[in-house]
């Protein structure tokens, strides 16, 4: 099966109540141990790349990687740019081989906005690659870019129809309360999604994919590793599971999730390197690094997306 576009899934996840992961790729190893948990569930499966997992991996290592794991799970995969930051970054994924791909100009002014993704909307649809776009601004860090918890701002509900409408895009991801990176919310504190602005959104869009950026959200069977190994603040918050959940459920279909990897897998590195000091052989703790974000993904796709058996 060749790569595929996001245009089916989407149809059958909104239909069936349930989202199809997109998960972050920067290495051999992530994306093994993300397609073996997809391949053993049967899950329908989004693997995104940012533009600093392009700089980092090189696109074309990126792609040979992900072909690679078509061939050896048989899923339909969709790969995906990952806030694409211009209309340069867009046009050379979509010639490159991508089949999806996202315009971020949400922090430019809404008819700005409009104007950037309608333009890569149509270099997109003419070659058979569909497109997310974004309004509203997410808290957190993506990139270089870091948007405070001041400056960040939830989706206007009564700006969608108008947007989606003049661009033509495939998806929209929507700011409702979760945020980039792995600090999202204070110790302490009660994170609730606005569940009241999507399904504001969805009644003006009926039948239209949205996606949630952001949805990192520690799982408890990582919790002590990552408070010991992981590097990430204790006692810091990610988006409760079942509000994941819950908006899988409605018009979410795609949820984003990269955080949680990097946690996962860097705790479980540092771990095995406090445990075995002698040990310098990569393939000795990329392994079990591997093995660990294998069972997150196997989590995400069973307890929070509910895509498994959905391929
Ligand atoms: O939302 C951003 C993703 O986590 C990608 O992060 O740009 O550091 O690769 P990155
Ligand atoms: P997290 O930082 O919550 O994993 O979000 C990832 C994301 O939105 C990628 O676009
Ligand atoms: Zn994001």
């Amino acid at each position: 099966m060749p790569l595929v576009t996001t245009k089916e899934m989407f149809a059958k996840a909104y239909n069936g109540g349930y989202a199809i992961g997109a998960f972050n790729v920067n290495n051999m190893e992530i994306v093994q141990g993300i397609t073996e948990a997809a391949k053993e569930l049967q899950a329908p499966l989004i693997l995104q790349v940012s533009k600093g997992a392009r700089a980092y991996a090189n696109h074309t290592y990126l792609i040979k990687l992900v072909e690679a794991a078509i061939i050896e799970t048989g899923l339909p995969i969709a790969l995906h740019l990952d806030h694409g930051d211009s209309f340069e970054t867009c046009k050379s994924c979509i010639d490159g081989g991508f089949t999806s791909v996202m315009i971020d100009a949400s922090s430019k002014p809404f008819n700005e906005n409009i104007e950037i993704t309608r333009k890569v909307v149509e270099y997109a649809h003419e070659r058979g690659v569909v497109v997310e776009a974004e309004l509203g601004t997410l808290a957190g860090i993506e990139d270089e870019v870091k948007v405070s918890a001041e400056d960040s701002s939830y989706t206007r509900p009564e700006e969608v129809e108008e947007f989606v409408s003049r661009t033509g895009c495939d998806s929209l991801a929507i700011a409702i309360g979760t945020s980039h990176g792995a600090y999202k919310f204070k110790p302490g504190t009660k994170p609730q999604l606005r569940f009241d602005v999507l399904e504001e959104v969805s009644k003006r869009l009926p039948g239209f994919p949205i996606v949630l950026h952001g949805a990192s959200s520690v799982p408890q069977h990582l919790v002590e590793k990552i408070n010991k190994y992981g590097g990430a603040m204790p006692g810091a918050i990610g988006v409760p599971e079942d509000q994941l959940r819950q908006a899988a459920s409605l018009a979410v279909c795609k949820i984003n999730i990269d955080s949680d990897l990097r946690l996962a897998m860097t705790a479980t590195i540092r771990e095995f390197l406090a445990l075995h000091p002698d040990k310098f052989d990569p393939r000795e703790y990329l392994k079990p690094a591997r093995a660990a974000i294998k069972e997150l993904v196997a989590h995400k796709i069973v307890d929070v997306l509910g895509c498994d058996h959905k391929a």
